[in-house]
């Protein structure tokens, strides 16, 4: 026999077509932790309001925790005939502990009670999150830290652009997620804010000390609008869009691993464990981790569109809309869940072909440096980087490359060549050249190294 909490003024029970839509216990049956600690420091707060009487209070903890011992022994929710978590919460009890245990909803209503709950499990899911994308980083920084000296071409609409270290693009990868990091402790502190004490929507009329309670329940805010507290579920949208925007940020990454490993690139080797082989095919390895990352990507940002269009044109107060909150939010957690050690796993494993890297270089790559070698010696930049432009044809028009013209070659497009021109064209020479702060010299790459490390500490 179910337990409705809400049975008084109706003759029926559920229509049977009403119930499977009703349910939501095969949802948030995940926050079941976070309603039985929250009902117990609720009955305290019944308590110390003079509600419960000291007894009362005792009977309904001790009722609680083996409320928690019985939920720990359930494989899950199937079976239960309760519509939601908090329903199965307050059954249990009154089968533990009789009548007493109708008392603990006093003042309150479930649509405080689940968006506490809700942001509990908002809470330690973040934190959970911000570990998996530091150690992220952290995979990331390592791999740049043995790939300083090895250069590779930086692109531009996916053509050769200039030359880098291997490991700058590496740490190109790695920033995003430090300000993902950054988000995800926003989004905590947002969700810091306690519903309870909010009832329905109108507050509650018995004193409990909502500070107290926060504290307890590792809240460092009350809520100020007992309407805003029950219908605001921002917090909730802001964690799956970080979520989303960490995803597209993995998807990129991923995105490089696989055009990278392609036999045309073959800049990296996905690890051992984090390739497979075809059914079919087999010769094939595949980069199947950076394929399910990107495709992955696609729920996480599904998940915001989805979110947004259930809060969208919501009137004042609780709706039962917002029972479509959690769907999206535990799908968004679980999935990254997933993605992370998996890409952290792949990029620790990841091998850099230096040779193919090196062999990959155009001879082009230092054109540019040529340009600025004009500049140097005071050549207006649109005028050198004409000139080089001329050199590249006229080593196109003779199939040669651009290290292969003598400087009188190049005097003839520029007079103002000096005799160690060719010597820019070496790539080594343009990274080193580049010693600005976030640039590509082995000492700049040196100090981002120590800010990356600076602001994981801080994020
Ligand atoms: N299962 C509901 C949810 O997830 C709990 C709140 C229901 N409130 C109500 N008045 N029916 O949001």
């Amino acid at each position: 026999m179910s337990h409705a909490l809400w049975g008084g003024r109706f003759e029926g029970g559920l229509a049977a077509e009403m119930v499977p839509l009703n349910r939501s216990l095969d949802v948030d049956w995940r926050l079941w932790r976070h309603d039985v600690r929250g009902s117990r420091a609720w009955a305290r707060g019944l308590e110390r309001a003079g509600v419960l009487s000291p007894d009362e209070a005792a009977a309904i903890d001790g009722g609680l925790a083996q409320v928690a011992e019985r939920l720990e022994a359930l494989p899950g929710p199937a079976g239960l005939p309760d519509e939601d978590i908090h329903t199965v919460v307050e059954r249990l009890l009154t089968e533990i502990v009789g009548s007493v245990g109708g008392k603990l909803h006093t003042g309150r209503s479930r649509n405080d009670q689940v968006a506490t709950d809700f942001r509990m499990w908002g809470m330690e899911a973040v934190a959970g999150l911000r570990e998996q994308v530091a150690a992220l980083v952290d995979a990331l920084a390592a791999k740049a830290r043995t790939e300083t000296d090895a250069i590779m071409p930086a692109y531009t609409h996916l053509q050769q652009a200039q030359p880098v270290p291997v490991a700058h693009w590496l740490l190109s990868r790695a920033w995003p997620l430090v300000r993902d990091l950054k988000q995800f402790g926003a989004v905590a502190d947002e969700c810091r804010v306690l519903p309870l004490g909010s009832g329905a929507v109108a507050g509650c009329p018995f004193d409990v000390d909502r500070d107290a309670l926060a504290a307890e329940l590792g809240f460092s805010h009350v809520s100020e609008n007992s309407i805003d507290a029950v219908s605001d579920r921002d917090w909730a949208a802001k964690l799956v869009f970080a979520a989303a925007l960490t995803g597209v940020h993995l998807s990129q990454l991923a995105e490089d691993l696989v055009v990278f490993s392609s036999a045309e690139f073959g800049f990296v080797r996905i690890g051992g464990g984090f390739a497979t082989g075809s059914s079919l095919m087999p010769q094939k390895r595949n980069p199947d981790v950076a394929e399910l990352v990107r495709g992955k990507a696609g729920r996480l940002v599904g998940n915001v569109a989805g979110m947004l269009a259930v809060l969208k044109g919501l009137p004042t107060g609780y709706n039962r809309d917002l029972q479509e909150d959690k769907e999206a939010v535990f799908d968004s957690v679980d999935t990254l869940a997933v993605v992370l050690p998996a890409m952290t796993g792949a990029v620790a494993k990841l091998e850099v072909v230096r040779e193919r890297v090196a062999g990959a270089r155009q001879a082009g790559l230092c054109a540019t440096d040529l340009a600025e070698h004009l500049v140097r010696r005071g050549v207006p930049f649109r005028e050198s980087h004409h000139a080089v432009g001329a050199l590249v044809r006229i080593a196109e028009a003779s199939g040669r490359e651009l290290t292969d013209l003598t400087v009188d070659e190049m005097r003839s497009a520029h007079p103002a060549f000096g005799d160690d021109a060719a010597a820019v064209l070496a790539p080594a020479a343009s990274v080193e050249s580049r010693a600005l702060r976030g640039g590509t010299a082995t000492a700049a790459v040196e100090v981002q190294l120590q800010a990356l490390a600076e602001a994981l500490r801080e994020a």
